[in-house]
């Protein structure tokens, strides 16, 4: 079959390279891509929200696939915008309804779903500009450190953790009443800081079943251990030491089961990946929050350490079949690590050359996915903060991580920077 992937990461990357090895994948297009994916299909000039455009090309390329990387599509209904036309309603659609990712796109609507069906989170109250005042004197009382969430959907940007109540009050006012973060932040949620080491999880779901396809841990922060400014993701492993088959129980009957099934008993549409943010706070898992989608760079050692068919496991989410797939893991540790522009998540020029990506592709029981990048007259320049990724594996998380920093040792372009300390808890 053809598949159109929407994005243009290093999920969609990594994605581009498991979807190719498919016996059921005949043509992958990408839209729109990076010059990783063009290794592996066609890259087409497409805006991920264009729904028009994208559904113009679905049609001419014959596709019967869509897999959709980034959340901001599927909130806006990429789902049901395909569902609905008659022209496109044969399409496997992988990516909930619009309805459905308000799991993501509303940390309300995820926060009253989660208490709905009993799933274990922080205690949390919202606020809008109506009950202002109730909201400062909520802050003023309430424990430190403490958590506010922009509602809606802001790039990433929208957590504030306060270590103080006069930080706290100021981006309450800020979010608020500055519309900060526009009208995802009309709404804040202030929730109870939740101690623990944080770990995300990977269910593939037709809205009824589910299988977990992987987990990982993401290292956020910019510098090493774990310091400086928040970024997109600095690098992950897979799997987590502590992620042994009683804890995983725990997540699997507190929180997985009972999500799927509350999306089943509300009636929501959601064939697609569910990622559970959680917290494990002294052994018992807690909900962080949900996306809609896989993760980034979660799925650049996700997938390489799945060993199942990716696009049959996709098929059987929607022709009923899920149940029936064995889920198999490669028994190797895999590590991913992550090149930044110089001056990221802060700014940063673009445009650089980059040198050694082939260098390092050659190199055994490494893959580099590409992100931030572009061609510019035939050269791979930087066009973004996550430049590329490498992903290796070893026997164990340590020799992965090494495998990682040799490969991007080859690797080279200006400003380039990397975090030299992944996996180091557990090593
Ligand atoms: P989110 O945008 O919901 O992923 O939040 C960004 C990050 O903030 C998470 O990955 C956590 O590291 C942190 N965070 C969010 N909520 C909490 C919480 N209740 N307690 C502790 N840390 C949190
Ligand atoms: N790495 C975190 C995310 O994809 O949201």
């Amino acid at each position: 079959m053809n598949i159109l992937l929407i994005g243009s990461g290093g999920r969609e990357n990594a994605l581009a390279w498991k979807m190719a090895q498919s016996h059921q994948c005949d043509e992958i297009f990408i839209a729109p891509g990076n010059p990783g994916t063009a290794e592996f299909g066609t890259n087409l000039p497409i805006d991920i929200n264009a729904f028009d455009a994208l559904k113009k090309a679905a049609i001419e390329h014959q596709i019967e696939m869509i897999v959709v990387g980034p959340e901001e599509p599927l909130v806006k209904g990429i789902y049901d915008f395909f569902n609905d036309d008659p022209l496109t309603a044969h399409i496997n659609i992988i990516g909930p309804s619009a309805k459905a990712a308000q799991l993501e796109g509303s940390k309300a609507f995820s926060k009253h779903f989660m208490q709905r069906h009993q799933i274990p989170t922080a205690s949390y109250a919202e606020f809008t500009l109506e009950n202002y005042e109730q909201g400062l004197a909520y802050i003023s009382a309430h424990a430190l450190p403490i958590v506010l969430k922009a509602d809606g959907l802001a790039a990433g940007k929208g957590v504030i953790i306060a270590t103080t109540h006069q930080e706290a009050l100021t981006s309450f006012k800020e979010m608020l009443q500055d519309k900060q973060f526009g009208a995802a932040s009309d709404k804040v949620v202030i929730e109870q800081f939740l101690e623990g080491i944080e770990v995300s999880v990977f269910a593939l779901t037709d809205g009824t079943n589910y299988k977990i396809i992987g987990h990982a841990k993401d290292y956020k922060r910019i510098g090493e251990g774990d310091t400086g400014l928040n970024t997109g993701g600095m690098g992950c492993v897979s799997p987590v030491p502590f992620m042994d088959a009683a804890f995983m129980a725990k997540v699997n009957a507190q929180i997985v089961e009972p999500t799927i099934k509350g999306i089943q008993q509300e009636g929501l549409v959601y064939k697609g990946f569910v990622f559970f943010g959680l917290m494990n706070c002294q052994g018992e898992p807690y909900v962080i929050e949900y996306n809609c989608r896989l993760g980034d760079p979660e799925t650049e050692v996700i997938l390489p350490r799945l060993q199942t068919d990716l696009v049959s496991l996709l098929a059987a989410a929607d022709n009923g079949t899920l149940e029936d797939v064995n889920i198999q893991y490669h028994e190797q540790f895999f590590a991913t690590v992550m090149a930044v522009s110089g001056g990221y998540p802060g700014s940063y020029q673009k445009n650089f050359p980059i040198q050694g990506i082939e260098l390092a592709q050659k190199l055994p029981d490494s893959l580099v996915f590409q992100a931030g990048t572009g061609f510019q007259e035939n050269t791979i320049v930087t066009k973004g903060g996550r430049v590329l990724t490498v992903t290796s594996q070893g026997k164990d998380l340590q020799q992965a991580v090494q495998k990682a920093q040799k490969a991007l040792s080859t690797i080279q372009f200006e400003g380039m920077y990397f975090r030299k300390d992944i996996g180091y808890e557990f090593a």
